[in-house]
């Protein structure tokens, strides 16, 4: 099957190779539900327009119907000599509902604002896919943090890779989950920005056709309306900057907690420990253990982002309307969806293999220094002002640290780490009791996307 779009005013075929260079059908395969509902509401604008009858309406419903489920089950597997999924569908279904009928689908609209109106439909369903996803590893951050918190568990808290403070375990991973917490927020904003219908934009200038576009935007859940103007709408790409960006902040953090948990899982630190199925070996060192999964989606971080800057390099400059780099965009968003989904999933996984070794985390605790802090703010407690207070346990320091002796309180004994956290009286410390009202607190505010991922996982099921 050939590309049989713009026929009637060339003499010659297009290149099979230049074909083959330019199409996107492949990767589009992605998108394929997205153009079938938007083409379905198409057919309703196009109906209530007059273009098409009822009766042909149906046919073309029919039709694209069809197209899709065949699409799903891959008996329709198109053709790569198609420039793309919106030009192979259209063509599977005048062969379905006849080229009489069928011929009338694309009337009043482009594929410019078919891709445009596709991709915002697949950014908006995969942006909630992936908030989904993370609001399962965000329950297991917690999940994990009440356990901790439960035992009182013990780590040095750092700044610098160097020991800082003593704080609860339960507090890091609270940490790790107000991050995923915090990038759950900013994918709802971006997929809620969305909100604009491109479809009936058509090639750049809208149509002389009277098309209801307001018609497609509510069916196609559009809130905000049809787009403003046609000649933006068909250029527009932010949708795919703002699902790169949202999708790359939050793997960098999920990096950084990566890179944490993988300094960890060494028996150089051995605070955590990495079960069988979620370690990799060595061919060579029989010994070996590593944390490859949070090494990988360290480098997805990179992978996405790096995509993210891909985007912003083909529309810098790029004058306002379409233009086929665009194309190029829609391979980005794809994939880095696609990758995205997959890293938090392999977190998860990994992430609800590893366990605290506790002993060791609380003896790494130990360091004599730790709590310096607390001793400088006992002091002012007491009237002394910090700037002294801070020279005077720095002295104290240097004392013990020459007669290799630990830091002790004014009663003459060592300072306890379990008391420097209960001791913490300011909101998002490490106080266990506030710590617990914040996991809480947390966990509230995940409801909403743990909700939406329940509906989401009971309707694809
Ligand atoms: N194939 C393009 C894409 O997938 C859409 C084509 C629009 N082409 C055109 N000549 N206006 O982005």
């Amino acid at each position: 099957m050939t590309s049989f779009l713009w026929g009637a005013r060339f003499d010659a075929p297009p290149d099979a190779q230049l074909i083959d260079f330019a199409s996107s059908f492949r990767d589009d395969l992605a998108i394929a539900a997205f153009d079938i509902r938007a083409s379905r509401a198409h057919v309703l604008v196009l109906e209530r327009a007059q273009v098409v009858s009822s009766g042909e309406a149906c046919t073309l419903d029919n039709a694209l119907v069809t197209v899709g489920r065949e699409l799903a089950d891959r008996s329709f597997d198109g053709d790569a000599t198609f420039e793309d999924i919106h030009s192979a569908i259209e063509a599977r279904v005048s062969e379905l509902a006849g080229a009489e009928v069928g011929g009338k689908l694309h009337s009043g609209r482009s594929r410019n604002d078919q891709v445009a109106t596709a991709i915002a439909l697949f950014a908006r369903d995969g942006l909630g896919g992936v908030a989904s996803d993370a609001a399962g590893l965000a329950v297991e951050f917690l999940d994990a943090a009440d356990r901790e918190l439960t035992a009182e568990s013990l780590m040095p808290g750092t700044t610098h890779c160097q020991p800082a403070q003593p704080i609860l375990i339960a507090f890091w991973l609270h940490a790790a989950g107000v991050g995923v917490a915090r990038q759950i927020r900013r994918l709802d904003v971006m997929r809620d920005s969305m909100n604009r219908c491109p479809l009936g934009a058509a090639a750049l200038a809208g149509s002389s056709l009277p098309l209801d576009r307001r018609l497609a935007a509510a069916v196609l859940d559009f809130t905000a309306g049809p787009s403003e103007n046609a000649l933006d709408s068909v250029g527009d790409r932010d949708m795919v900057l703002d699902t790169l960006y949202a999708c790359s902040t939050l793997l960098v953090h999920l990096s950084r907690v990566a890179a944490e948990l993988i300094a960890w899982c060494s028996p150089l630190v051995g605070f955590v420990r990495l079960s069988d199925d979620a370690a990799t070996g060595s061919s060579i060192m029989p010994h070996k253990r590593n944390p490859d999964t949070f090494e990988l989606v360290r480098a997805k971080a990179a992978s996405v982002a790096a995509l993210l800057t891909s985007v912003f390099a083909q529309l810098k400059g790029l004058p306002i309307s379409y233009h086929r780099d665009l194309q190029e965009s829609k391979r980005a968003l794809i994939a880095g969806l696609a990758e995205t989904q997959v890293s938090v999933r392999a977190f998860r996984r990994a992430f609800s293999s590893i366990s605290f070794d506790r002993a060791r985390c609380n003896a790494a605790v130990v360091d004599p220094f730790v709590c310096s802090t607390d001793l400088a703010e006992r002091m002012i407690l007491g009237g002394v002002p910090f700037r002294a207070a801070h020279a005077a346990v720095g002295g104290r320091i240097k004392t013990a640290e020459a007669a290799g002796a630990p830091l002790c309180g004014d009663d003459g004994a060592p300072l306890d780490p379990l008391s420097s956290v209960r001791a913490k009286a300011t909101l998002g410390s490490t106080n266990p009791s506030l710590l617990r009202q914040a996991i809480l607190a947390t966990r509230i505010s995940l409801l909403p996307s743990l909700a939406e991922a329940a509906l989401y996982k009971e309707e694809t099921q």
